[in-house]
């Protein structure tokens, strides 16, 4: 079995203390750090943008794992290449011309990740899985950390693996939005190979604890 990865949101950490919280991540068992932007309009919330994330890449010593919940993302590929994202993942309904967007995210030396709403069907995938490196499955809708997790998901997550093995495909799942330590398991368990985790684990009283219980409950 592969080793399960976790990828803490920094959505949910301190912005006043930004630089403390990518330290903890870097010094904790977690395996990437995960970055959601959104920009008002895909979703109605704003998080953060390009002299942020630049300030995370200056001290982030693992993968950097951008989720975009933006219109017209194609726009912005380069901008995210340049300044350090290793896994660029646009959202399905955002993109006119996925096949197009994904070559040019790989084009531009990230792997190529896709996310699909809760309401997306995992079925639309068919035809590109085999062009992508990594599925962001929504478990909750996007937009905001501290919401509960959908349960149709694990039956989602198992359909998607289905595919990804019917299609000989390379691609990860992952999940995100409401995972924590009651979910994690079954997630894993359904074909899960990446859990994102937010509130769980910067609203906890021992964030790097909480990285290390996860990791556990999951390998
Ligand atoms: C939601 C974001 C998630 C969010 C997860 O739109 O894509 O990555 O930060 O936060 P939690 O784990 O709190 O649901
Ligand atoms: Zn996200």
């Amino acid at each position: 079995m592969n080793t399960k990865l976790v990828a803490p949101s920094l959505l949910a950490s301190d912005f006043a203390n930004l630089q403390r919280d990518v330290e903890m991540v870097n010094q904790s068992e977690a395996d990437w750090f995960h970055l959601d932007i959104m920009d008002g309009v895909f979703v109605p919330n704003i998080s953060f943008g390009m002299p942020v994330i630049k300030a995370i890449a200056e001290h982030a010593k693992k993968t950097l794992d951008v989720h975009l919940m933006i219109v017209d993302p194609d726009r912005y590929i380069k901008t995210f290449a340049d300044l350090g994202s290793n896994n660029l993942t646009v959202h399905y309904e955002a993109c006119t011309h996925l096949h197009r967007t994904l070559q040019a995210i790989k084009g531009e030396g990230m792997k190529a990740g896709v996310a699909l709403n809760p309401h997306t069907s995992v079925n639309l995938l068919e035809d590109t899985i085999q062009d992508i490196d990594l599925v962001c499955m929504m478990s909750v809708n996007p937009g905001f950390g501290g919401q509960s997790f959908i349960e149709n998901t694990y039956q989602k997550v198992s359909e998607l693996k289905n595919i990804i093995e019917k299609k000989n495909s390379k691609a990860l799942i992952e999940i995100d939005g409401g995972v924590n330590a009651t979910n994690a398991k079954k997630l894993v368990d359904a074909g899960a190979d990446v859990l994102v985790a937010g509130s769980f684990v910067f609203k906890s009283e021992n964030p790097t604890n909480t990285i290390k219980n996860l990791k556990e409950i999951i390998n």
